[in-house]
């Protein structure tokens, strides 16, 4: 551990032309990001750094500046609300957060919200609701079936549900009820459940596991199966949702509906925020069931009516896959020029990835980030691009050139 010491300061905002932020970070947060760059303010596609280089931004918060940087909209829609009601806890009826649900309502065909903070915590809700499910109409049954490469979280049970390793070792024992099956393999799903599951948990296209999507033949089996079974199909759209992948929701595509799909990442433009939407089959909660201090706060809510009304009214879902193809063209003409470091590329709308020959992401990371371009990885070999939604070609264009310099310069 470094031993520098930050600077002082009086206060932030009057002095941090001075302060050394990177040196505080070591000495004040505990150590778990390895990150060394002060991002300072955005707009649009693009953020400045400390420093006051500009980058064109495919990172988006990781899938989460929808709208990008300080979209007029959002931004207003704090402002006025902060200004009106910060905070109101759920023992009172708030304005926005019912009118966040009623917007969700409408675009997922009459499914009903229940906000929380986060990502994992929408997913420990859709957990806790396919137990109850379980529970009233399954004997009992509380297992929960995922998937190899899956992610849903760091909290302990979304660890339990995540299918990567590398997530789970240090902290066994993890809560039980939980196993996870290779992805795309209906059979396995099918070997694996026993009277004991209650519901099928799934990114219907992966997000950290590499952008990998699920097969027709998959996602359709999969909604077949729990309702042979009567389990429970729960869409972990918090990476995926909307309009990422060019519908509102990525299940969208398989022409199929969950009992419980859950969102975060992107419905409030950046505001913490998670969603769990439940259909009336599953709709189960009831008082005293499941609660939040801050779930579906008045400007987290707020943040997210404007969100989801911007992306509708601004027809960026149709905007998303056609620069998704446009994207998804520019990326498959370098991996042709980089034939010998690009093995595959995949994605759907601006949810994109190429695998690596090496485990080369960082460096490449590294030359994009001195060529004024932010992307990011998925593990050490695959590269992922998920950028806001408001991108244009011209901007496509240009992050592809410097994305061309920086493979060059490897
Ligand atoms: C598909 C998916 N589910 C759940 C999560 C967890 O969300 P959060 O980090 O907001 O807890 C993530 C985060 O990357 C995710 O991609």
């Amino acid at each position: 551990m470094t031993t520098t010491t930050p600077a002082a300061g009086s206060t932030a905002a009057s002095s941090s032309a001075q302060r050394d932020y990177v040196a505080m970070e070591r000495m004040y947060y505990q150590h778990t990001f390895n990150r060394g760059m002060v991002l300072d303010h955005g707009e649009g596609v693009r953020v400045w750094d400390d420093a006051g280089n500009v980058y064109l931004d495919l990172v988006a918060g990781i899938a989460t500046n929808v709208l990008g940087h300080a979209h007029p909209a959002v931004v207003k829609a704090i402002v006025d609300q902060a200004g009106q009601l910060i905070h109101t806890s759920n023992l009172y009826i708030n304005k926005r957060q019912v009118e966040l649900a009623e917007a969700l309502y409408n675009v997922s065909g009459g499914m009903r919200s229940f906000f929380s903070n986060s990502g994992a915590e929408a997913d420990e809700g859709a957990i806790k609701l396919a137990r109850k499910y379980g529970r009233l109409h399954r004997a009992g049954a509380y297992g929960i079936i995922s998937f190899d490469r899956s992610f849903h979280g760091r909290t302990l049970a979304t660890t339990a549900a995540t299918g990567q390793k590398k997530y789970q070792d240090t902290w066994q024992p993890l809560p039980p009820g939980f196993v996870q099956v290779p992805f795309n393999d209906l059979d396995a799903v099918k070997a694996a459940t026993t009277e004991l599951t209650a519901g099928i948990l799934v990114e219907a296209v992966q997000g950290e596991g590499g952008i990998h999507p699920g097969t027709q033949e998959f996602m359709s089996g999969l909604r077949a199966w729990c309702d042979e079974q009567n389990l429970v199909l729960i869409c972990d759209e918090v990476q995926a949702g909307m309009g990422r992948t060019g519908k509102f929701f990525s299940w969208e595509h398989y022409g199929i509906r969950p009992d419980i799909t859950t969102m975060a990442k992107g419905l409030a433009g950046g505001v913490p925020i998670g969603a769990m939407l439940a259909a009336p089959r599953a709709d189960l909660f009831e008082p005293g069931d499941h609660g939040s201090t801050f779930g579906g706060n008045p400007i987290a809510c707020a943040a997210g009516v404007a969100t989801v009304r911007t992306i509708l009214d601004d027809h960026l879902l149709d905007h998303a896959a056609e620069l998704g193809d446009y994207l998804g063209g520019k990326i498959d003409t370098l991996a042709q020029k980089y034939s010998a470091l690009i093995t595959s590329t995949r994605g759907v709308g601006l949810m994109r990835a190429f695998d690596l020959a090496e485990p080369r992401a960082q460096d490449i990371m590294d030359r994009a980030l001195e060529r004024g371009l932010l992307i990011t990885n998925a593990g050490p070999s695959t590269m992922r691009m998920v950028p806001p939604l408001i991108l244009r070609r011209a901007d496509v264009d240009e992050a592809i050139e410097k994305l061309d310099a920086a493979l060059a310069s490897l």
